[in-house]
């Protein structure tokens, strides 16, 4: 390809979970994204039209893609609807498509970010007037078209969404159990973890089995948006052939599971249906059935592995008196892990800080995550296997025995 044929690279920023903006950046470098460059909350990176979409289709982390359209200086709210007011809007969607218009601002002199969320509305309306059609319309909840506005202290950045409904939404939860893992936090804490689908995985207390759901995704190969819309798909430059023959390549990518890899249980059978029904709606009954669900109390289970990683989101105790029913659970949990589950690594998403102490376990790592707008940490514990002695040399014991 000579370089006039090559096209022209676009400025994405993929948000995410914040904590898990690493395994973002690698994950985006893997799918071909170019000047990558992690903040905070997110990926910024460039690539061409095409990428945005492959990573629309693949990424297990991003939230959304957001396409730059047009960035500068501002002093008012003026400056950002002439901003916004040179864009083509026209261009990029027909005037039939619903519009919504989201500002997020950190340090910004601006004194109402409902009135810029109105002047940019005014600036995309004005420009379809002039442009001779008719205005699109505004939809909050279930909108066509979502045009995100950043404003830092002296840039405001215009964006529109290429994924549409946030990337998180696979399209397989087609029923809620109360306090599920956002889809994405699920895949982020696996690659943080390093899990590629070569140890068993266990989640003892799996709920709708997002965890579960996420790592056999992993294991079959499948896209994560394979079975969803993209707000691209009725953008005015959408490069159907590119995108279909994209989405056609990911279908036939798909490999069975493995059996013995992926174990799951729940206290509550309605959870352990549910997840079930999860791994149905991405891989089919066969495959499904390649996962062990069990329906009992935790501490009652024996060990599925000599080894592999136990990654899993108790109850948080939200409530007080959950909080004292915690309090008694967790003994209970740590006797459980030093009796049964030596030989593997034990992996706690909480909001609850007082886990480990509760459990009497040190743990190897903490890392901070967000569980929407929850505060929590991803508790690590090396549960060795045998006497203290066999212990790599110099590590002090993680047991509290
Ligand atoms: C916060 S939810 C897990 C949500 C899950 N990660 C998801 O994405 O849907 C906690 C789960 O732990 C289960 N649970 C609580 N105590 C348990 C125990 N002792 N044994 C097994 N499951 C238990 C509850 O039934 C509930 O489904």
């Amino acid at each position: 390809m000579n370089a006039s044929a090559t096209p022209p690279l676009q400025k994405f920023f993929a948000p995410c979970p914040r904590g898990l903006e690493t395994v973002l950046f690698e994950e985006l470098t893997e799918l071909g994204a170019q000047h990558v460059g992690p903040t905070d909350g997110g990926v910024a990176f460039q690539g061409t039209f095409t990428l945005g979409y492959r990573v629309c289709l693949w990424s297990r982390i991003a939230s959304r893609v957001l396409w730059q359209l047009a960035v500068d200086e501002y002093r008012s709210e003026e400056d950002i609807f002439s901003l916004a007011r040179e864009i083509e809007w026209p261009q990029l969607f027909s005037p039939q498509h619903t519009i919504r218009v989201q500002v997020d601002a950190i340090r910004s002199p601006v004194t109402s970010l409902e009135f810029v969320t109105l002047r940019v509305k005014d600036a995309i309306v004005d420009s379809f007037r002039a442009a001779g059609e008719d205005r699109p319309s505004v939809n909050t909840s279930m909108p066509d078209m979502r045009i995100h506005v950043f404003l830092t202290t002296h840039t405001a950045t215009v964006y529109l969404d290429l994924a549409g409904e946030a990337l998180f939404k696979r399209g397989y939860r087609r029923e809620g159990l109360a306090a599920p893992l956002r889809e994405n936090l699920a895949a982020g804490m696996l690659a943080l973890k390093g899990w590629k689908a070569q140890m068993p995985l266990f989640d003892p207390m799996c709920g709708s089995g997002t965890i579960l759901t996420e790592a056999a995704m992993i294991a079959m190969g499948l896209a994560p948006g394979a079975q969803r819309p993209f707000a691209f798909e009725k953008m005015l430059n959408f490069q159907a052939d590119d995108f279909h023959a994209m989405r056609e390549a990911a279908a036939s990518a798909g490999k069975p599971l493995p059996e013995g890899l992926l174990f799951g249980n729940d206290r509550d059978a309605e959870a352990v249906d549910t997840t079930r029904r999860h791994l149905q709606n991405i891989g089919g009954e066969a495959n499904a059935a390649r996962v062990v669900l069990t329906n009992v109390a935790m501490e009652t289970l024996d060990s599925p592995a000599p080894n592999g990683l136990l990654l899993t989101n108790p109850p948080y105790g939200e409530r007080l008196d959950d909080l004292a029913d915690l309090k008694l659970w967790y003994p209970v949990v740590g006797t459980w892990l030093k009796q049964t589950m030596a030989g593997w690594k034990a992996c706690f998403i909480t909001a609850d800080r007082a886990l480990p102490g509760g459990i009497g376990f040190k743990p190897s790592k903490r890392t901070p995550l967000f569980n929407g707008a929850l505060d929590c940490r991803l508790f690590e514990f090396e549960l060795y296997s045998g006497s203290r002695r066999e212990r790599p040399a110099g590590e002090a014991p993680k047991i509290n025995e």
